[in-house]
């Protein structure tokens, strides 16, 4: 009997792109182009990937590597592996269980979760489902009490990492949504309810399960009174006058790991470290902020070098491969995030899918770490790539 079902189309899944293929079969359109999309003409976004291309790894062998370690110590938390799952907006609907489902298998795979402001499970329930060490991520509100009120309530519920993002000032220019109408909760033109009406068993799941909210924003956003965007979340909820002060103040306020999220510039990383920063993550948010920007990963090795010896220096965008993330260990990272490649497994097929690829990625990265003969992560250097 042929076996039939999500399962054998999970077996079937072995990189991204088989997860991205089964995601977009599964997800109404306009949801999948939130997650797909990027901003303007998704340059940054194809070249976050491409970046990894012009740099070749330089192999050693006969290094001994029957036992490989692959586990780094990131913000204070030892992780099993260097990849962790990046906070990531919505997930309710991408799939039923959203964030319960990527904090469980995050939590088995040893590493780091990250919840969002814009999460649509409280930081409480994912704390406890994760089991591994958490990081909230923070946008910068106008309303500074919702501010301080945050901060509190991701105290009280242990959670270690704070990750305030600061690329999202304003909204990317996501033409995509603007083509779907993709909002939150839903106002979709025609064409975009017609791709809902293409995916009933999606639209059955999303129906039968609890209603959609944002328990972080709990009493600060009225999800009745109408639709409201990601952009115009971004464009009249957020602080753009948000300044380094502001930081430094939070800083001193949380006490423990803080990160900033979006930080590109040596300068912007050196002041991170003076204000006392433990953190920063390289990005350009998945291409979805700044077209044209540059990728984190060609701009790590000056951020490395200028601050690497004073703070954690992460990078997330466009890693698909357990090579990907060899790289950029390579170049001086100290552990790197992961966004769309959990994104897609999670919408393909929710816990399992996400297990899945984590499984993938663990057995890439300690099949490559042989390959390179490092049994360690501290065992990858420069001197083991070369850029065209
Ligand atoms: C996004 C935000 C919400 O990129 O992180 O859509």
């Amino acid at each position: 009997m042929r076996p039939q079902g999500p399962v054998m189309r999970l077996n079937s899944c072995h990189n991204f792109h088989d997860f991205r293929r089964m995601a977009k079969s599964r997800l109404p359109g306009p949801i999948f182009d939130y997650i797909d999309g990027g901003a303007d003409d998704e340059d940054t976004y194809r070249r976050n990937t491409t970046a990894f291309d012009a740099c070749d790894l330089i192999p050693n062998v006969l290094r001994g590597v029957g036992d490989i370690d692959m586990s780094v110590t990131v913000m204070g938390q030892k992780l099993a592996m260097p990849v962790y799952c990046s906070p990531t907006a919505l997930q309710r609907l991408f799939h039923h269980r959203g964030e319960r489902a990527v904090a469980a298998a995050a939590g088995k795979f040893g590493t780091m979760f990250g919840v969002s402001s814009l999460g649509t499970v409280s930081l409480e329930e994912a704390r406890r489902l994760s089991g591994g060490p958490q990081v909230y991520q923070f946008y910068f509100h106008k309303d500074r009490g919702l501010n301080r009120a945050m901060m509190a309530r991701a105290k009280e519920a242990g959670i270690q990492v704070m990750m305030l993002t600061v690329d999202s000032i304003t909204g990317g220019n996501r033409e995509r949504d603007k083509r779907t109408g993709f909002s939150i909760p839903f106002r979709l033109t025609l064409g975009g309810m017609m791709q809902f009406a293409l995916k009933p068993t999606w639209a059955i799941n999303y129906a039968i399960h609890e209603s959609f909210k944002l328990p972080q924003l709990d009493g600060h956003v009225d999800m009745g009174g109408g639709a409201l965007s990601i952009s115009r979340y971004f464009t009249e909820m957020l602080d753009p006058s948000m300044s380094w002060d502001d930081v430094a103040a939070m800083v001193r306020e949380w006490g423990g790991q803080f990160c900033l999220k979006g930080v590109m510039s040596v300068e912007d990383a050196k002041r991170a470290v003076e204000i006392g920063c433990t953190g920063i993550i390289l990005s350009n948010h998945g291409g979805r902020q700044l077209d044209g920007s540059r990728t984190a990963f060609d701009q790590l090795a000056e951020i490395v070098d200028a601050v690497g010896d004073r703070i954690d220096v992460i990078m997330d965008g466009g890693v698909q491969r357990g090579t990907h993330v060899l790289k950029a260990l390579s170049v001086g990272a100290k552990a790197v995030g992961l966004g769309r490649y959990y994104l897609f497994p999670l919408a393909a097929a929710g816990q399992e899918g996400v297990e899945r690829a984590l499984e993938l990625m663990r057995t890439e990265i300690e099949r490559d770490m042989r390959l390179m003969g490092c049994a360690s992560i501290d065992q990858l250097s420069r001197q083991n790539l070369r850029f065209s």
